[in-house]
């Protein structure tokens, strides 16, 4: 199975997109309900936090674990692909989701190799919506600036709108005022963006607000669509793994919180039904893993 994982019900909106996009293969999502919102925790957490989720992924078969989370991505991805992956499990990989949508957000094509491609000269100025802790990592504009580094990143964090989607509050005067608080200052600039990346797999539950404020003629951008045009090539230049990966079109759930209470809440992001199971995620005291 190909392990996806997001602190909470966000990540469903990119599971949905990589279904449609490889419908053979199978997946096993997993969500930290029961400590979510990950968006305003300290870096620190985020990496255990993910790090116990994607060991437990592993633990239940998954080659290759997803971070559909931008918060992990942002802030713990590169550890455990640079220190725990090499040290600890080599025959296994983890993605995330902030390269490819650096790629999409830099108008480029998918299949940039990090080295190999020339950076892009591309300029102008896009913007990137997020967490505060997605925010505050920097991870977007590290990685604009290895990959088009004239293009100017406007990077805002919206620390409320994931309360409410998690809360069912999608529509309605006061998400409006919400949406209106973070879009305003972007739209408002002698300079706006030309480009809007949703950089919280939370937010595609927002976007007809989105869609009625931002102007036509600024693109706003989704991930699930982008992830999993850039996860398709990304397994076909890596024939290796996607020969390891079942592909019976199964599709499992698990959460950390009530397993029929994810179930009702989920059928919202996901729009048929689904079952889950209860995850108990190991506990790994700092240091365990040195
Ligand atoms: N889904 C997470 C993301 O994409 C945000 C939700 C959270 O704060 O836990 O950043």
């Amino acid at each position: 199975m190909i392990g996806v994982f997001d602190s909470g019900f966000g990540g469903l909106t990119v599971l949905d997109a990589l279904i449609e996009r490889l419908p053979r293969h199978d997946f096993l999502y997993l969500s930290d309900n029961a400590r979510a919102p990950y968006g305003a925790r300290s870096p620190e957490v985020v990496q255990r936090f993910t790090l116990e989720a994607v060991e437990w992924l592993f633990e239940q078969g998954c080659p290759l674990v997803v971070l559909a989370c931008n918060t992990a991505s942002a802030r713990a991805l590169r550890t455990i692909q640079l220190k725990h992956l090499p040290r600890h499990r080599a025959d296994r990989r983890v993605l995330g989701v902030v390269r490819p949508s650096a790629e999409a957000l830099a108008g480029l094509p998918p299949g940039t190799i990090p080295g190999l491609t020339p950076p892009s000269q591309i300029d102008g100025i896009v913007a990137v919506l997020g967490t505060e802790t997605t925010i505050s990592s920097d991870a977007y504009g590290i990685e604009l600036r290895k990959l088009a580094p004239r293009l100017r990143l406007i990077q805002q964090s919206c620390p409320l709108w994931v309360p409410l989607v998690e809360a069912g509050e999608t529509e309605g005067p006061g998400t409006e005022w919400f949406l209106h608080r973070y879009l305003d200052p972007l739209l408002e600039r002698p300079d706006p963006p030309r480009r809007i990346l949703l950089g919280c797999t939370h937010y595609p539950l927002l976007l007809d607000g989105i869609r009625r404020i931002v102007p036509p003629g600024i693109e706003v951008l989704a991930q699930g669509g982008l992830v999993a045009e850039r996860l398709a090539d990304w397994l076909r230049r890596h024939p290796e793994m996607d020969v390891r990966l079942g592909k019976e079109g199964r599709r499992r759930f698990a959460t950390t919180d009530d397993p029929a209470w994810f179930a009702s809440n989920a059928a919202r992001f996901l729009k048929h039904p689904v079952e889950a199971f209860q995850a108990h995620l190991k506990y790994y005291e700092k240091g365990h893993w040195e």
